[in-house]
């Protein structure tokens, strides 16, 4: 392992401060000029508002795009050893600093997260999750008969660490899922809480293996939220997972990956298939991970975005908690389905339900800035 936690920092340092070293003036020449052309290609919406699934509405950036048409040829025809994909690892493990087998790809974070449970969980090794929180973890340890504990998020809509942390200690759990920022609520966790969480779990429990899932991480204001990837290399039961399904806006091409150690990675790799990441996904990956000046741009864009309509939903009387995602999670001091099926009449799709929160609360995924100035005036209309 070569990164010190310092290295990492200055390296992290860099890529986050990637729009602040291009300057002010020049990201928001940049930001209007993206923000012209994301208006002109509007995403296929099939004539409704997709505010459902916290994908994104703007698509992957201008390089992406661009790569993906470039490698559009016939060597599609040629995929059993699909090019770029070894390039993929390497352009990730040099971007954390880290060696190759701190990687795991896979196609969408989603097979990690079910390996991960099939690895570390079992009859008798359960699963500690929040609630509400993503489901996937929850829904791959009850299809293997391990026992869930399911701790509910606090007042303020964050998960309550110390909690999951004695629960943890109670039940002896085999993984503990922490989304951070978490879907469906928003909310964020400081890297010291993090780090407080991860050390009491480690120094506590001898077989417990943690997973963070930082698959809004982009979404979030990096000065309130940074990787907690130095924990998952400090420790042999510690992994992080992350999306190219977000702010990278490539949901439909299926990729993400998993950082920690190496013999980690393996016993997630060997309990369940990560499927193969294909030759576009790969190509279309790399350079998104690498345009941080695209992801800065996209971070910023959803952000006041998520403020305009946060601001909207707060002037109509109902509370939000402060999101750093893609989605919002408004009381509506109504059901779920109420909300759903009124927005439904107006041609708009918002998330499902979310128990234990589901009789009064909402996810509300951030669409385009038009589709939000169209969907506020119909959450005017149903919630007024
Ligand atoms: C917190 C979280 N983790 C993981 C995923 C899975 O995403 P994907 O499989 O597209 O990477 C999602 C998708 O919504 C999510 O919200």
């Amino acid at each position: 392992m070569k990164t010190t936690r310092r290295g990492f920092v200055k390296t992290i340092g860099f890529t986050t401060a990637a729009g602040v070293l291009t300057g002010t003036s020049l990201l928001s020449r940049s930001v209007q000029a993206q923000t012209r052309k994301a208006h002109l290609e509007k995403v296929y919406d099939g004539g409704v508002i997709q505010l459902n699934q916290n994908e994104s509405a703007r698509g992957p950036g201008p390089k992406t795009m661009e790569a993906i048409h470039t490698h559009t040829t016939k060597r599609i025809g040629r995929g059993y050893s699909p090019d770029h994909v070894n390039e993929l690892i390497d352009v990730i493990a040099a971007g954390y600093n880290i060696e190759r087998n701190e990687v795991l790809l896979a196609t969408g974070s989603s097979p990690l997260l079910q390996g991960s449970v099939r690895a570390f969980c079992a009859p008798d090794k359960p699963l500690v999750t929040a609630g509400p929180t993503y489901s996937t973890s929850e829904g791959t340890a009850r299809s293997i008969d391990a026992p869930i504990e399911r701790i509910q998020v606090g007042n303020d809509g964050k998960l309550q660490l110390d909690v999951m942390a004695d629960t943890v200690r109670e039940v002896g759990a085999g993984l503990v899922y922490i989304c951070n920022p978490n879907n469906p609520t928003g909310t964020v966790h400081s890297p010291q809480a993090i780090e407080a969480f991860v050390r009491r779990i480690m120094s506590e429990n001898p077989y417990t293996v943690v997973h963070l899932d930082e698959a809004y991480i982009n979404y979030a204001d990096p000065s309130v939220m940074e990787t907690a990837l130095p924990l998952a290399l400090e420790f042999e039961r510690v992994f992080i997972t992350r999306s190219f399904s977000k702010a990278h806006g490539m949901a439909g091409l299926r990729v993400g990956y998993a950082l920690g150690q190496e013999q980690t990675l393996d016993m997630i790799d060997n309990a369940w298939g990560m499927g193969d990441v294909n030759m576009i996904g790969a190509i279309a990956a790399l350079t998104a991970f690498e345009d941080y000046e695209h992801i800065e741009w996209e971070r910023h864009e959803n952000a006041e975005i998520r403020e305009f309509t946060v601001a909207a939903i707060r002037d109509l009387g109902f509370e939000v908690w402060d999101s750093h995602t893609n989605h919002i999670f408004p009381n509506l001091r109504r059901p779920a389905r109420e909300f759903r099926e009124a927005c439904l009449q107006h041609n708009i799709l918002v998330g499902r339900d979310f128990p234990p929160l589901a009789e009064t609360h909402s996810r509300i995924s951030l669409g385009s800035r038009e589709e939000m100035q169209q969907a506020v005036e119909v959450f005017r209309r149903v919630l007024g």
